[in-house]
């Protein structure tokens, strides 16, 4: 396995493989790897000859006041990880490297010049709440697709808005990339998998648990043709919030994030809720 942190080396590799006719398979990370990221190495093992693995803790994503200082940094364990999971090269890049006119002691959105905006998906959910995120998001994945030039590239259902954020900008802009989604990858108890668990404690590891209960009931009660959708957002909340989590929303929406009517048979319900200071997500899709 290769561990490559500049662009021009990256641009090297990847065109002598292509020319050897390799099909290029490209899994997009921030780091601190689990078992649900090797999972979609995994899958693009399976899917492709050569795997590119990215690392990088994307500055343009977080907003003031977020954890970009404090998102754990674990390059050589993530390193071992991916060999043992026979990923082909790590692309860990400096920030210098993928922005080089970032100050990151500033805003870093106003520093940036072209970004990749997605507007209307954007704004609602997790976009509501952080904003800016998802143009972050965008523009970082766009740059390293140009920079990777995969053929497909997995992404995790658990960031599910990121998804059709990505699978949207590829389509309006030509990217010649198969975007695939692997499900959520979860601890035994339900938990979903996430590098910012590492901010909870036991104890609010075991907590966690209730929002996949949570969701899990409220799509049980869906399945069972319940329709009065707000209220059942409401109940859940309720529930969430009586076992002392601070819930930012419970939606149920269709399978596109658009508003969920009684006609819709692909339908997903998310969730973002805080216990302590930490913000989890998770969502579970329905088929009618
Ligand atoms: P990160 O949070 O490191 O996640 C990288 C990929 O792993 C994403 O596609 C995410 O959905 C997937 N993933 C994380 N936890 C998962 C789980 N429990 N089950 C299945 N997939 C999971 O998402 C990002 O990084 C960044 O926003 C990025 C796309 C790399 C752009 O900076």
């Amino acid at each position: 396995m290769q561990i490559i942190h500049t662009i021009s080396e990256l641009r090297q590799t990847v065109t002598s493989f292509r020319q050897a006719g390799k099909i290029i398979g490209f899994v997009p990370t921030m780091g601190n790897l689990h078992q649900g990221h090797l999972q979609l190495v995994e899958m693009a093992l399976s899917q492709a000859d050569i795997v590119i693995c990215s690392i990088f803790v994307n500055p343009l994503q977080f907003g003031e006041g977020e954890d970009f200082e404090q998102y754990p940094r674990t390059l050589q364990e993530d390193a071992d990880k991916l060999q043992q999971a026979g990923c082909d090269i790590i692309f860990a890049p400096a920030v210098a490297e993928m922005y080089p006119d970032l100050e990151l002691d500033g805003q870093a959105q106003s520093q940036v010049q072209s970004q990749v905006i997605v507007p209307g998906i954007s704004n609602i959910l997790e976009g509501a709440a952080r904003p800016g995120h998802f143009t972050g998001v965008a523009t970082v994945v766009a740059k390293l697709f140009n920079m990777v030039q995969p053929d497909k590239a997995v992404f995790g259902a658990k960031d599910y808005q990121q998804l059709q954020v990505i699978k949207q900008f590829v389509s309006d802009l030509c990217f010649p990339i198969e975007i695939i989604a692997h499900p959520i990858v979860r601890e035994s108890n339900g938990l979903a998998l996430s590098s910012r668990n590492g901010y909870l404690s036991e104890v609010q590891k075991q907590q966690a648990s209730a929002i996949y209960q949570t969701l899990q009931d409220l799509s049980k009660q869906i399945i069972a043709g319940a329709q009065n959708y707000e209220e059942l957002e409401q109940q859940a909340v309720a529930h969430l919030n009586a076992q002392g989590f601070v819930t930012d929303y419970i939606s149920i929406r269709a399978a596109d994030l658009s508003a969920a009517t009684a006609s819709h048979k692909h339908l997903v319900v998310l969730a973002a809720s805080y216990l302590g200071t930490t913000r989890l997500l998770d969502n579970i899709e329905i088929e009618l």
